[in-house]
């Protein structure tokens, strides 16, 4: 297979090149500085150049607050940018993955989110991510993955961001009354190239970790395994507003990667190994 990943450098985007060049595929791996996904042409004549069978789109504006001020540049990014590369993906008959998010969900509800589920975003970045998904789909071999609260061995991920908050000594405050489901960014490329392997239907499909926690209980969790104190206090989202709404209840399960055989772990069983990878990188 000839891969061309776009947004090559994100948490995903770098996940999912090792793995391909591990299992000895083609890569073109390109970051944004390389390759803008909003630049229509430039995209048009990557997918040319590069003729993929797969091309993974892993870029994302994903400042969920920022957004809000910005969202010409979250719509640009999360929304027109997927458009240009599933119209180049369909005049070049080449297998699409666009990852997406839980946030397309309000998060009012007690159970956990499947595929069959009706978004409705809250956020401007929710409603670009949202967008983004229909726009993937006008290729029809596009296989649509939404995840949740990435985290990777990576300097940008909130496992090395949390770890320097707390070793500057700051007074740390994470919200106790909303949950989520960390997901590790090499069980998502793992799982991307499970559903590719499979040649499973196109489509759909949720990929996110087994464990639902609160942010303040995932941090919890961050820094007592690495054994680092912090000054951490609980809060509830009322005490700590953001600009963007939030779900309270972003929590998604995976029925058909389940139906694949495909299993995510949950976040604290990957926390180790990416703690380790931090501490290597
Ligand atoms: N992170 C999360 O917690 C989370 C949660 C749910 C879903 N997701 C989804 O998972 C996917 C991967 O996210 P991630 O965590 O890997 O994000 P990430 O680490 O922030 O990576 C995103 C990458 O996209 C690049 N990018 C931004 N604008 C671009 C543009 N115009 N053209 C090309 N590249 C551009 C960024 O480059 P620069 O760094 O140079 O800007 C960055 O390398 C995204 O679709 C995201 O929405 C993520």
């Amino acid at each position: 297979m000839k891969f061309l990943i776009f947004g090559a450098q994100g948490q995903v985007g770098s996940a999912v090149a090792s793995e391909a060049r591990a299992k000895g595929h083609e890569v073109t791996a390109l970051p944004r500085a390389e390759l803008d996904i909003t630049d229509e042409k430039a995209v048009r004549e990557a997918v040319e150049r590069y003729a993929p069978t797969h091309i993974i789109n892993a870029a994302a504006y994903n400042q969920v607050d920022q957004a809000e001020d910005d969202s010409e540049k979250a719509f640009s990014v999360n929304a027109l940018g997927p458009g240009h590369i599933a119209l180049a993906a369909k005049r070049n008959d080449c297998i699409l993955v666009h990852y997406s998010t839980d946030y397309v969900f309000d998060g009012e509800t007690s159970t956990a989110y499947t595929e069959e589920d009706r978004p409705n975003p809250l956020s401007a970045y929710a409603r670009s991510k949202y967008l983004g998904e229909l726009a993937a789909a006008i290729n029809p071999k596009s296989y649509i993955i939404r995840t949740a609260w990435v985290f990777s061995r990576g300097g940008t991920s909130f496992v090395s961001r949390l770890l320097n908050l707390a070793r500057s000594g700051k007074p740390l405050k994470f919200v106790n009354d909303q949950w989520c489901t960390p997901t590790y960014a090499d069980d998502i490329a793992a799982s991307t190239f499970a559903v590719i392997e499979q040649n499973a239907p196109f489509g759909l499909y949720h990929a996110a970790g087994a464990d639902v926690l609160t942010p303040y209980e995932w941090a919890t969790a961050i820094l007592s395994r690495s054994g680092q104190k912090a000054d951490i206090t609980a809060v509830s989202s009322r005490e700590f507003r953001t600009k963007a709404l939030r779900p309270r209840r972003s929590v998604i399960t995976n029925p058909r990667l389940k139906t694949l055989n495909i299993e995510i772990p949950g976040g604290l069983a990957r926390l180790e190994e990416c703690l380790k990878g931090s501490e290597e990188g």
